[in-house]
């Protein structure tokens, strides 16, 4: 399965901090936006993953995170020209996914919670249709809302609806086979001119090959989009990470749980950042006797 991460987008309600700086490049506490997606892509196993950004950002998200290869993964850099909306992502990285599934993720969206990891490495597993991530919100009217029967089935989603069927947001975090690159062909700009992920997920319900997993109420689905929900979110890493002494969204940590680089290269990957809370975080996971200690990353 390959990996797409749609960083591009107006920002305009962050302006005037997006005139000057990619949102998804922006602090959410102690590291960049983006890591938070990468790191979904990272848990699910997924290391062949493409990040879209506007023209003038990749040169950012190149600096921060180069071919990948520290990392023990192949990132690759995608333009989006404009904002045409999200199901544009699969025309923008058709190549990169080439015959493959494929696995989308919102590059404002933070996902943290108990067994996420293997929630998303068995449902990543032979996707047939798509995958959605439904989670309980209390304003659904602002989302894309879905709506499941007494079994569990989806069974209709309707984009930020007067009067939501059911408070399931449908969240920025997509699995698809490989049709989605022609169904997203096939799409036409809604009334707002963009290609619209929803149009993508109502092709495949009507196929009946829409599969909704609900996140329970142990998760956390937070976007950053707002200035509030930019620092709600900040907030929120910032008090679990004091408090539990672990860090969320840590890509070298992640890299090394999941076996993609070994505990000396994590090491070494600390050490360059040794000057930050960050880096001295993982010198310590990576030393020996605190190795094993703390828990699984998420
Ligand atoms: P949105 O939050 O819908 O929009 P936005 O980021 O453009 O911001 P605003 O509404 O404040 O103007 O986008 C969701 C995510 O998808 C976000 O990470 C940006 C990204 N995106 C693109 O990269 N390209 C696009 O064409 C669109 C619509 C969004």
């Amino acid at each position: 399965m390959k990996g797409v991460i749609l960083a591009g987008g107006h920002g305009s309600r962050l302006h005037p901090i997006t005139l000057g700086v990619s949102k998804q490049l922006l602090p959410v506490y102690d590291k960049p936006m983006v890591y938070y997606p990468l790191s979904v892509l990272m848990l699910a196993g997924i290391t062949d993953i493409q990040i879209i950004s506007a023209p003038g950002d990749v040169a950012g998200f190149r600096r921060l995170l180069g071919d990948g290869s520290s990392l023990g993964l192949t990132l690759t850099y995608a333009e989006q020209d404009k904002p045409r909306g999200v199901a544009d992502a699969f025309l923008v990285s058709a190549d990169h996914i080439g015959d493959d599934s494929v696995a989308l993720v919102l590059g404002d969206n933070i996902f943290h919670g108990p067994g996420f990891g293997e929630l998303l490495r068995s449902s990543a597993r032979d996707v047939d249709g798509c995958v959605l991530f439904g989670y309980p919100v209390r304003d659904p009217e602002r989302y894309g809302v879905g709506e499941t029967d007494a079994a569990g089935r989806l069974v209709s989603i309707e984009e930020k609806p007067a009067a939501p069927r059911s408070r399931l947001a449908v969240t920025g975090l997509y699995l698809y086979d490989n049709d989605v690159v022609r169904i997203a062909r096939d799409l036409r700009p809604s009334a707002r001119g963009e290609l619209e992920i929803t149009d993508v997920n109502l092709a495949y319900l009507r196929r009946g090959k829409a599969r909704f997993v609900e996140l329970g109420r142990g998760f956390v689905w937070l976007d950053t989009g707002t200035h509030n929900a930019l620092t709600e979110a900040s907030q929120y890493v910032q008090i679990l990470e004091h408090r539990q002494g672990v860090r969320i969204g840590c890509v070298e940590e992640i890299a090394w749980r999941m076996g993609y680089i070994d505990r000396e290269s994590c090491h070494r990957l600390g050490r360059a950042l040794a000057g930050s809370p960050y880096g001295r975080y993982i010198m310590e996971i990576t030393e020996d006797r605190a190795a094993g200690v703390r828990g699984a990353a998420s």
